[in-house]
């Protein structure tokens, strides 16, 4: 069966997909992809003939596995490629004498998978080592730059934008059909072991500013502030019981510090999310893009209750994917 063009009103013809400002209309996305996940194989002749190459340079299980399934559904072919155990460990240096161990550099490798593939996924983390490069996403830059077809991103050093709008669709669709008041949304930092990129927290602070349909409110340790260019218009708190007081949706996440960029600092371990302090919510929905670290992050009573949506969070990781790729691919025939 042909797909209903109308129950999507128009695509936006993405080009790239790295970040909020390549959404275009964040609304227009959301109905596409509940549209998809009401019949996933809607479009599935959209894709015919066109190959997605998915380029992983670190681990990933749900972005791996929901943008092969989102493709497929729309009749895409799919190769993954596990650049960083599989492949030539890649240069991204500009003038780099190669005579170590870093065998291929992306000048080179990325025209070939322009070649090859017609819409490229990239992953990549940052280094947390070197802000200032981390910031001006070097690694995905060189790929949209030289690879000369569509890049999604499928996490990047500083966002994760098809998480964020996946987070979106699930938060809209735990709201009340005519809320008089707009939802309070949580975003509080967690513990972890180790050090973890700022990504997803930016992410989803600029997705949900920039969707501008929450009271937003971020909650963080003293020294974890993220960069004001992705919270701008979120207050921003150190106190977490303020911030949960009267919530109705909670996303939790560790990230580590971005003033002193990269490090976990000492003595904020009881800003895990536990059932007690979420007894001050409105009954909140509880978020995280998984994996979760278990009874350092969030409990187990909060993780098993019914108050966590991550399940169903991560099942929207497909529609999320399908509605950017159907944009996209819209735009190549
Ligand atoms: N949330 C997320 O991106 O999960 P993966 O790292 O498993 O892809």
């Amino acid at each position: 069966m042909p797909y209903d063009y109308s129950l999507i009103n128009n695509f936006i013809l993405l080009k790239n997909f790295l970040s909020v400002s390549d959404a275009g209309n964040i609304d227009h996305l959301i109905t596409t992809a509940l549209n998809f996940k009401k019949n996933p194989l809607a479009s599935q002749s959209l894709g015919k003939g066109k190959r997605l190459g998915l380029l992983f340079l670190n681990p990933s299980m749900r972005t791996r596995l929901s943008t092969q399934i989102a493709a497929q559904n729309l009749g895409m072919e799919v190769i993954v490629f596990n650049a960083g155990q599989d492949g030539w460990s890649l240069e991204f240096e500009e003038g780099a004498v190669m005579n170590g161990s870093r065998a291929e550099h992306v000048k080179d490798a990325a025209p070939i998978l322009g070649k090859y593939f017609d819409i490229l996924g990239v992953r990549t983390f940052p280094s947390l080592k070197n802000r200032e490069e981390d910031y001006s996403e070097k690694i995905l830059q060189q790929f949209v730059k030289y690879a000369g077809i569509p890049v999604v991103s499928l996490e990047s050093a500083t966002v994760h934008p098809l998480q964020s709008l996946t987070d979106i669709i699930t938060i809209s669709q735990h709201l009340p059909l005519k809320s008089k008041t707009k939802p309070k949304v949580v975003l509080t930092w967690a513990p972890h072991i180790k050090p973890l990129p700022q990504c997803v927290a930016n992410s989803f602070s600029q997705w949900i500013n920039g969707w501008d349909k929450t009271e937003f409110i971020i909650a963080n340790p003293e020294g974890y502030d993220l960069d004001k260019g992705f919270t701008n218009g979120a207050t921003v708190t150190n106190d977490q019981a303020y911030a949960l007081k009267d919530a109705d949706f909670v996303y939790v996440k560790n990230w580590s510090s971005y003033k002193d960029y990269g490090k976990i600092l000492p003595g904020e371990n009881n800003w895990m999310l536990t059932k007690e302090k979420l007894s001050v919510t409105n009954n909140a929905k509880v978020m995280h893009c998984l994996p979760v670290r278990r009874n350092i992050e969030l409990s187990d009573e909060v993780l098993d209750s019914k108050n966590s949506i991550v399940t169903e969070e991560a099942g929207n990781r497909v529609w999320a994917a399908q509605a950017v790729f159907a944009d996209i691919l819209k735009g190549l025939q």
